[in-house]
């Protein structure tokens, strides 16, 4: 968890992307705009985030709460997915970071789970790093599909096993967890995950959270005290 330099970096970070409504509101613009300026940002800080040691990236695109939005903001979302994945999944692999999507694809368009699909097959054998992007993902949905799972095999689960049964089991837990846009709370976020990770708030606005907003958060990321409760 040390770069280069001695700074403490983390090894996985969250980014609750919040406040591309807003961003397109204060300039007189339709929330699909925000939205695209959102997507815009998201692709150049899932660079510099593996840039700055970074192993793995969460990003909470979209909530199954957000599925619940009118049609029309959805299309317009499903539209710049389908616009911007397909270049964007290569340029993951030229840098050799894997693609993961964690959520209900049940909830989603049956094209867009087909290109998820690729995408994640595609980058499967990078090694520098792992992006995962939430989609039709809930923290609590997630949980109980573990417990459901956990039932099935008909045995108590360790924390342990418990934790590999989740949509993030192969990954570590996050040891950041920003979230942008004003609001303070995780919102159905990585509810079990995020137990010990430390959060950070900002009111910048998602499109406006820069590469050195990003900074800002890993160097007070690096001034925490973990204690895991103990002293
Ligand atoms: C929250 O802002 C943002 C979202 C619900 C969508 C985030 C989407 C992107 C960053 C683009 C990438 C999209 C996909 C599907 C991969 P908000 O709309 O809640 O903003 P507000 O709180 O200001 O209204």
């Amino acid at each position: 968890m040390a770069d280069k330099k001695g700074e403490k970096i983390p090894r996985h970070i969250a980014i609750i992307m919040d406040g591309n409504g807003r961003w397109a509101k204060k300039r007189l613009l339709p929330r699909g705009a925000g939205h695209r300026a959102g997507m815009n940002r998201m692709i150049g800080l899932a660079e510099h985030v593996f840039d700055c040691g970074v192993s793995y990236c969460t990003l909470f695109a979209l909530s199954t709460e957000n599925l619940s939005r009118p049609q029309e903001e959805l299309e317009g979302l499903f539209s710049l997915f389908r616009e911007y994945f397909p270049a964007n999944t290569e340029r993951l692999k030229k840098k050799s970071i894997r693609l993961r999507v964690i959520g209900d694809r049940a909830l989603l368009p049956p094209d867009i789970v087909g290109l998820i699909a690729e995408g994640e097959a595609y980058t499967a054998d990078g090694t520098r790093g792992t992006l995962a992007l939430a989609i039709g993902y809930g923290g609590r949905q997630d949980i109980l599909a573990a417990v459901n799972e956990a039932v099935r095999r008909g045995r108590e689960v360790t924390m342990e096993e418990f934790s590999a049964l989740l949509a993030t089991g192969d990954m570590p837990e996050p040891d950041l967890l920003i979230r942008t846009g004003k609001e303070l709370r995780i919102s159905n976020f990585l509810l079990w995950q995020a137990a010990y990770s430390e959060l950070y708030f900002t009111d910048v606005l998602f499109p406006d959270f820069s590469d050195k907003e990003l900074d800002k958060a890993i160097e007070a990321f690096g001034r925490r005290e973990r204690r895991y409760g103990k002293l």
